[in-house]
């Protein structure tokens, strides 16, 4: 243990300068109470892994609203109490936070016949945790500064590179915990403990996932996918059959998983093509339903995602994709069919159909949409017409459409044109409807 102290120590020095010494402040106002405490979790995990991680999680064995309230005062964050969970949160201007919770000392009853024992209330909230390199504490009162608490063999388990839960409950207790493995294993190229895995396989087998409400899951899917990793991620879903256990009509082919281990450098290099920023979650989401038949994909969507933007966007893809591919295989499509098919379409759309199509027709009409014609737009409204004096009506769609599509072909430049162009539009229009 004393190894394992000094170890830390050496860690919690090499820390950004303002992190090590806000976890020295944090430790005296514990000294100040006569309570212990912790940092556990994630933060202790990252520590040893030696990356970068700015939630601090403290457990304090004695009242955490007032070791907040003392602590704040010399922090001078933003403070957030919950007294009925007796937690709270300090949130620095620096974007770290500090989330304390109290820890209770507890009777623990163990299984079979044993005797009740009284374990420390670190313990108990380390115990209540998913994996071992996840409940390990390091102390920070000053005496004892730097000293690691691990009860479960986190420290191995990191050392291994293994994910590996505290108990063969873990995953009826909390079936999500089965994306979360899936998500760690991902992050940190972890390998999942053999005993582990068959932990999932059975809960999976069991039906355990049918427990989590659809919200829950689709929260865990969403944490996933914005994590590093995706592709083994994807990978490992499919081999424990979680998405057939979300859906049937799923099947996750070997060369969705190979597109999904290029999806950062394909979001990079189109990059340049908007203006914001491309949505990662959207180019996945279409990418694993790509196959699925399209009366089903509406009912397949909701089980990832319920942001209307990104479920609209999805479906659009590939309802329209047999569509759009027949349009652009052939070799004379015209500037204002490309724009008219094209422009109904999200960037990440586009990014999709270009990373999936085979044909070059088709990749050379979508890199030149995005290139040429994308952004062509028009800079009159409805209010020019009216200032045009004229009548509002059907008419009005009718002369936009037709300036757009002018502008598309190159025969209108800027707003002078376009408003010009109107004119003559409106007078040709008005002519015809007089004869
Ligand atoms: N935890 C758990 N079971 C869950 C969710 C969380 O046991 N279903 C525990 C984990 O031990 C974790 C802690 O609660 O360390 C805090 O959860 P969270 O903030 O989600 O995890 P981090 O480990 O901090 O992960 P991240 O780096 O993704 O923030």
């Amino acid at each position: 243990e004393t190894k394992d102290a000094m170890n830390c120590i050496q860690k919690l020095e090499a820390l950004p300068e303002d992190i090590s010494q806000l976890l020295i402040t944090t430790g005296a106002a514990g000294d100040l109470l006569g309570k212990n405490v912790f940092v556990v979790g994630g933060f202790v995990r990252d520590l040893l892994l030696e990356k970068k991680n700015l939630d601090i999680d403290l457990v304090i064995e004695g009242d955490g609203i007032l070791f907040a309230e003392k602590l704040n005062k010399t922090l001078g964050g933003k403070l957030l109490s919950h007294s009925e969970f007796g937690t709270a949160t300090i949130i620095l201007d620096n974007d770290t936070t500090l989330d304390i919770v109290s820890a209770r000392r507890e009777y623990y009853e163990y299984p079979a016949a044993l005797p009740k024992v009284e374990k420390s209330s670190l313990w108990n909230d380390l115990f209540r945790r998913d994996f071992t390199i996840n409940c390990m504490a390091i102390q920070i009162n000053s005496n004892g500064f730097g000293k690691l608490i691990d009860y479960f063999g986190g420290l191995e388990d990191v050392q291994n590179r293994k994910i590996r839960v505290l108990h063969n409950m873990s995953f009826i207790e909390d079936p999500t915990r089965i994306f979360r493995a899936i998500r760690f294993a991902s992050r940190l190229n972890f390998e999942i403990d053999r005993e582990t895995n068959n932990f999932i396989i059975e809960a999976i087998k069991g039906n355990m996932l049918s427990k989590v409400t659809d919200d829950r899951i689709r929260e865990e899917f969403i944490h996933i996918i914005e994590d590093e990793n995706i592709s083994m991620s994807i990978s490992l879903m499919n081999s424990l059959n979680i998405f057939k256990a979300m859906h049937s009509s799923l099947m996750i082919t070997d060369d969705t998983i190979h597109k999904l281990s290029n999806i950062d450098s394909s979001a990079k290099e189109f990059s340049r093509f908007s203006n914001g920023s491309i949505d990662k979650r959207e180019l996945i989401i279409t990418q694993l339903l790509h196959n699925i038949p399209i009366n089903k994909l509406s009912e397949v969507i909701c089980k990832f995602i319920n942001y209307r933007i990104i479920m609209t966007n999805v479906e659009m893809a590939l309802q329209h994709k047999e569509n759009v591919y027949n349009i652009l295989m052939k070799e004379d499509v015209d500037k204002l069919t490309l724009h008219t098919i094209l422009s109904q379409h999200s960037l990440e759309n586009l990014i999709f159909y270009y990373n999936d199509c085979h044909n070059s027709y088709i990749k050379h009409y979508i890199m030149y949409y995005m290139l040429n014609l994308k952004n062509v737009k028009i800079s009159i409204t409805g209010k020019d017409l009216l200032d045009l004096n004229i009548k509002p009506g059907p008419i009005y769609k009718r002369i936009l459409d037709e300036t757009l599509k002018a502008k598309v072909l190159g025969k209108i430049y800027d707003k002078t044109d376009e408003i010009r162009y109107a004119v003559e539009l409106y007078e040709k229009i008005k002519g015809e409807d007089d004869v």
